[in-house]
C-alpha cells in the first residue's frame, strides 16, 4: 500500500514539474513573439521601434561616392514618392496616409543604428512597404548609406 502512495506522490510531482516547465517555455515563447512585434509598439508616440537585436546588424557597405550615388538612384525610384525628394517625409504619395512617412532629418531617425533602419526597411510596417523581396541586401544597405547623407543635408 505504502508503495502505491509513493507512486501517486511521484506521479503528481512529475505532473507539476511538467506544468511548471511548459509554462516557463510558454513564457519565453511569448517574449520572443513580443520581440518580433516590437515595431508595433507606438505607446506615447515614441514611434516605430525596431527589436533591440536589430542594432547589432552591421553595415557591410563602406560610405563611398559610388555607394551613395547607388543609394540615391534607388531612393529616387522607390522612396521619394512617400519620403520626399529631400527626405522630409513630404513626398506626393505620403499626404493621404494615417501615419506620415518618416522624416530622415529627424533626430529620432538620425540617432538610430544603421541596423535598426535596415531592419525597418526590410520588414516594413503599415504604409511603409517591406523591401525584403523587392531589393537585394546590398541595395538596402546602399539606401541606408544614402539616408545618412540625406539626414546630414539641408
Ligand atoms: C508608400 C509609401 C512609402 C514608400 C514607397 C516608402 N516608405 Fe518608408 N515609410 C513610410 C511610412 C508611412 C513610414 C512610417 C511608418 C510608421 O512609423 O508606422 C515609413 C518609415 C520608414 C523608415 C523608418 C523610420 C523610423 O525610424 O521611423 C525607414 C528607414 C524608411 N521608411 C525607409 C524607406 C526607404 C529607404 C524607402 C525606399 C526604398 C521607403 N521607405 C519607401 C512610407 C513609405
Amino acid at each position: 500500500m505504502e508503495k502505491y502512495k509513493l507512486y501517486t506522490v511521484l506521479f503528481f510531482c512529475g505532473v507539476s514539474l511538467f506544468v511548471l516547465l511548459s509554462s516557463h517555455s510558454y513564457r519565453s515563447f511569448e517574449l520572443r513573439t513580443s520581440d518580433l512585434y516590437a515595431h508595433t509598439d507606438t505607446v506615447n508616440n515614441v514611434g516605430w521601434i525596431a527589436p533591440a537585436s536589430a542594432d547589432s546588424i552591421i553595415n557591410p557597405i563602406p560610405v563611398t561616392k559610388e555607394s551613395v550615388s547607388k543609394g540615391e538612384e534607388l531612393y529616387s525610384m522607390y522612396c521619394f514618392s512617400c519620403h520626399g525628394d529631400t527626405g522630409y517625409g513630404d513626398g506626393p504619395a505620403g499626404g493621404s496616409m494615417g501615419v506620415r512617412p518618416a522624416n530622415f532629418h529627424d533626430q529620432r531617425v538620425i540617432k538610430q543604428k544603421d541596423g535598426a533602419l535596415f531592419w525597418k526597411l526590410t520588414n516594413g510596417k503599415g504604409n511603409m512597404p517591406p523591401f525584403k523581396e523587392a531589393l537585394t541586401e546590398e541595395q538596402r544597405w546602399q539606401l541606408i548609406v544614402f539616408l545618412r547623407e540625406l539626414g546630414k543635408s539641408e
